[in-house]
């Protein structure tokens, strides 16, 4: 029974899906990020928080693929390296507000989240790493990261 039910579920497939980056929209054009700084936040956020998920084998099996994929597709709502557009851009207050929040959830240590890390050591940020991150979100705040506009922002 146990195991019908474990095959019968492997049917219920949600999207794996990586959405194509338009080059402009990501956060190394939209702001000032140094590039060291933007290699740390993709290894260490970029499968839930960019279009560029490298979705694990795991992803491919229920019930564990459904909580990938709701988490990827929150997280991407949430914080898109990929579109920092929609996020803000250069509208600064709301840009600022989630340049904030990446500094204080990796100050916390609330993100990476705690599941995804034993699987992917590779994610944890040494605490210089994490002074990095939030040394690089104060500058853009302080303004010395206005990206160049573009026509729609105007
Ligand atoms: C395993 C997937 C995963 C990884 C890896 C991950 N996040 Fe998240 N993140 C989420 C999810 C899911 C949410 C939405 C739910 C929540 O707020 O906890 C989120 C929310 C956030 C938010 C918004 C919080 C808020 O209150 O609005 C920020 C900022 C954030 N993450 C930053 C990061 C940063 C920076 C990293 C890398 C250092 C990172 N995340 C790594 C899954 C992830």
């Amino acid at each position: 029974m146990v195991i019908l039910v474990i095959v019968a579920i492997q049917f219920y497939r949600p999207a794996r899906t990586n959405p194509p980056v338009d080059p402009q929209n990501t956060i190394q054009s939209q702001t000032h990020i140094p590039l060291e700084v933007s290699r740390v936040l993709y290894r260490s956020c970029g499968d839930c928080h960019s279009n560029q998920t490298l979705w694990p084998w795991y992803s491919e099996v229920a019930p564990v693929s459904w909580l990938v994929v709701s988490d990827v597709d929150e997280g991407r709502g949430k914080v898109n390296l990929s579109d920092w557009t929609p996020q803000g851009g250069n509208q600064s207050e709301k840009a600022n507000r989630l340049l904030g929040k990446i500094c204080e959830e990796v100050k916390s240590g609330d993100m990476p989240e705690w599941y995804y890390t034993p699987l992917h050591p590779n994610a944890r940020l040494s605490p210089a790493e994490i002074q990095l991150i939030c040394n690089w979100t104060q500058s853009e705040q302080q303004g010395s990261g206005t990206a160049p506009k573009k026509d729609s922002d105007k």
